[in-house]
């Protein structure tokens, strides 16, 4: 599906990435030599190819076939070449010079500390690199960002909360000399058994710090409905997340998406992730009958190195393409997004 002119050139707001899932197997390559590590790839085409398959990381639909990893454990096991705080600068900076050509003008990024810090990286160098990327991209590139810190909510909440006190000296909200590099927690990984309640500690911890707040209700998981129902009625003292990422299933669940309305819960979908595993006449037409309903979403790439390389302007093309969006509606889509982001007004002003 190649990119229309008008979807390149519309002015673009990315609000659900995991910037570990931007690697690019060339820099993948490059950094694990510069780092000594070894891949399990003799050749950089084997590499490469290795991106083409992964399996759905719910267990019980996983036909598990040897060899071939599933999405997540793809996810973790790039993060691999990721040492230094050159490391993570150069993995940040390459996806908001990516934004630039894409004319992306400002993003959320999402990054996984403890993705690092339990294979013995310091998170000190996580968190630099991250935040010179930021500075540097907004002075030289005019694209702006504010991070989100994940807790892997497939580890225990212990060690989130942890992490959480180990990166605040990086956060932004009322947090006492803050270097800015984050505004909001979010909440990703494996949600196999693992509702968004558990981690209400933590999502009180940031709401005091001054924090915003999302979470991951991922398409087509195991108990998805009552995951949405935590993240919309019961997490933050009851109320609620201020976005969800992805949250799909609340369409076809009426008490979720007039929830989502009254509210006022804002959707990141990404739409190329759902598209992996579900037939576009199912697919699309439920996209549409959500926005029929009202419920505001935007467009976005998730994981998008690992997903064909279908990056945000993929993601709105296809929505455009298959969609049944008229032009009007999809720069109303790009407006969502602004609508929904935490940037500071002058920033939303100056994209629309
Ligand atoms: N789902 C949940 N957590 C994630 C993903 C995903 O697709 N990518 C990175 N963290
Ligand atoms: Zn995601």
């Amino acid at each position: 599906l190649s990119i229309s002119p008008f979807i390149a050139t519309l002015p673009k707001v990315e609000l659900h990435v995991h910037i570990e899932g931007t690697l690019t197997p060339a820099l993948r390559w490059e950094l694990a030599h510069r780092n000594g590590v070894a891949l399990p790839y003799a050749t950089y085409e084997d590499l490469k190819a290795s991106y083409a398959v992964t399996l759905n990381h719910r267990p019980e639909l996983n036909g598990r076939q040897p060899g071939i990893p599933t999405f997540l454990e793809a996810y973790f096991a790039g993060c691999e070449v990721l040492r230094t705080e050159a490391d993570f600068y150069d993995l940040a900076m390459a996806y908001l010079t990516r934004c630039a050509e894409m004319n992306v003008r400002y993003a959320e990024p999402f990054f996984d500390i403890q993705a690092h810090t339990r294979r013995g990286v310091p998170g000190q160098a996580v968190l630099d690199g991250y935040l010179r990327a930021k500075q540097d991209a907004a002075a030289r590139l005019g694209v702006h960002s504010n991070w989100i810190f994940c807790f892997l909510r497939d580890e225990p909440v212990a060690d989130g909360l942890r992490a959480y006190e180990d990166a605040r000296p990086w956060a932004a909200g009322s947090v006492q000399g803050g270097k800015g590099l984050f505004h909001a927690v979010g909440l990703a990984s494996n949600a196999y058994e693992r509702p968004p309640m558990l981690f209400e500690e933590g999502f009180l911890r940031a709401k005091a710090d001054g924090l915003h707040v999302t979470m991951h209700c991922d398409f087509g998981q195991k108990d998805t409905h009552a995951h949405m129902d935590e993240a919309v009625f019961q997490v933050c003292g009851g109320m609620g997340a201020e976005r969800i990422d992805h949250g799909l299933d609340a369409e076809d669940k009426e008490g979720l998406w007039r929830g989502l309305l009254e509210r006022g819960i804002g959707l990141t979908l990404c739409p190329h992730a759902y598209h992996r595993r579900t037939a576009t006449e199912v697919l699309f037409p439920k996209i549409r009958r959500l926005w029929e309903r009202g419920v505001r979403f935007c467009i976005n790439s998730d994981d998008p190195t690992l997903m064909h390389d279908v990056w945000i302007d993929g993601n709105l093309q296809k929505v455009y393409t298959y969609g049944g969006f008229s032009k009007a509606e999809m720069v109303q889509l790009a407006r969502n997004a602004v609508d929904m982001c935490w940037a500071d007004e002058g920033i939303k002003k100056s994209i629309y």
